[in-house]
């Protein structure tokens, strides 16, 4: 096992490149079970999730390499379909494998996910979808079975409670890319990382329109080619070090960054007295000051990206006021509450929303990270923190950053990963 120590108070100067999103990948990569020949994808992060997906598609049949930024991805025996509970249990997003593995090889044999601690996770819609497009599927013993002969288009409306989503939206893509006919997704997820995929699987020869939109097209064809494809950068990373900066009061320069992704992150930090300054071709974000308190809500894409609540939760410990944080899509996802409590902040958790009271400074602590986003608040307040903080569990953080303690170092942190 091992933690962080990090030695808090330090701005942050300097510049930082941000690396290839993870929620793009993860599903490109299972689409490639689509092409009938090998797919070269660019700027895959070095992340474990994406190490866990490998092992995955491997149990499936595909080869995946890396080569040096490069992943190559290639079917070697098309005759797997089972995706096993020991290792789906290790990432929630292994359910993506079910959209490619249904619409090329007819059948597939994947676990339920289960729930994890931002809360559960089902995935009935995925399963009202690709029903919809003629597939048969029982749940037994854990397992979801699906077959289809022959998917056929059909028109799906996969709306939920919390708002559209976005694996669900990302396997039935890749089943109607090769389905017969016409897909019609109403109430589609609208997130740049289901675009990608969009842009993917046309870039491999599907016929798919509107994706990025809540009405997105797909007019199935009779196959997929390989090629080439690189992935946008991390929307969450660059978020996330926007707010590193702004918690710290520091300066710095953010490249290969995707404003155009960030909206509303990037609105609701100028509201709160952050600068966000585009030119060329970075972006400068810097503060000289507390933030000023504020509401946040967590909504589906263009709102406010849940896997930056607990980040900006982190930020707000110490605004100068009361903000009052609302989670939309995880209700549940409040883990990080009670261990920034330990670091001094004054945060009570109201049901799906959480009230922060803001505290002058937080002080620094032994901490213990529980999921990705929850990990990623702690460091940026144990950056913030005056003296010593330190992260237990962190193979939760190396699931979703590459490198970060390499990047936060060459910005000024001081934060070491040591073994305990
Ligand atoms: C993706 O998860 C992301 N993961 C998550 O990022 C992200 O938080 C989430 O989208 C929301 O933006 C990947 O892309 C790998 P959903 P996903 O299906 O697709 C409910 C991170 O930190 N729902 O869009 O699994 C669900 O319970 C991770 O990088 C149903 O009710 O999320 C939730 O409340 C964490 N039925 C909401 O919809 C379903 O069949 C959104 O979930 C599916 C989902």
């Amino acid at each position: 096992m091992e933690k962080f120590v990090i030695e808090g108070g330090a701005p942050l100067r300097g510049t930082v490149r941000i690396s290839g999103a993870k929620n793009a990948a993860l599903p490109i990569m299972a689409a490639t079970m689509l092409a009938d020949e090998p797919v070269t994808l660019k700027g895959v992060p070095r992340l474990r999730d994406v190490a866990t997906l490998a092992g995955i598609l491997a149990e499936l049949g595909v080869k995946v390499e890396r080569m040096g930024d490069l992943l190559r991805i290639e079917t070697v025996n098309p005759d797997l379909i089972d995706a096993p509970y020991h290792m789906v249990r290790k990432m929630r997003a292994s359910i993506c494998v079910l959209g490619p593995l249904l619409a090329k090889r007819r059948r597939a044999r994947v676990a339920l996910p289960g729930g994890c601690v931002i809360g559960v996770r089902p995935v009935d819609l995925h399963i009202k979808g690709l029903r919809a497009l003629g597939a048969d599927i029982e749940i037994r013993h854990g397992d979801i079975i699906a077959k289809a002969d022959r998917l056929k288009g059909a028109e799906v409306y996969l709306g939920g409670a919390f708002g559209s989503t976005v694996l669900g939206t990302a396997n039935l893509m890749c089943a109607g890319a090769l389905a017969e006919g016409k897909t019609v997704i109403e109430g589609a997820a609208c997130e740049p990382e289901v675009t990608d995929l969009g842009d993917f699987l046309n870039s491999a020869g599907a016929c798919i329109s509107g994706h990025g939109t809540p009405r997105i097209e797909i007019e199935g064809v009779s196959r997929l080619s390989g090629g080439e494809y690189e992935v946008i950068p991390d929307r969450v990373e660059t978020g996330t070090f926007m707010i590193a900066a702004a918690a710290t009061r520091g300066s710095i320069k953010i490249e290969n960054a995707r404003l155009d992704h960030l909206r509303a992150a990037v609105d609701k930090l100028q509201e709160i007295g952050v600068e966000v300054t585009p030119g060329g071709g970075a972006v400068h974000v810097s503060a000289a000051s507390l933030p000023l308190p504020t509401d946040v809500v967590t909504l589906p894409y263009p709102g406010l990206p849940t896997d930056l609540q607990a980040q900006f939760m982190a930020l707000l410990a110490t605004a100068d006021g009361i903000s009052v944080i609302t989670e939309k899509i995880f209700p549940d996802r409040f883990m990080h509450v009670a261990e920034l409590n330990r670091m001094g902040a004054s945060i009570r958790k109201e049901g799906a929303s959480a009230v922060v009271r803001g505290v002058g400074e937080l002080s620094g602590a032994p901490v213990m990270a529980s999921d990705l986003r929850a990990s990623a608040a702690l460091v940026l307040a144990g950056l913030a923190a005056r003296g010593i903080t330190e992260i237990n569990r962190i193979y939760h953080i190396d699931r979703g950053y590459e490198h970060i303690e390499e990047k936060l170092i060459r910005l000024g942190a001081s934060i070491q990963r040591v073994d305990v």
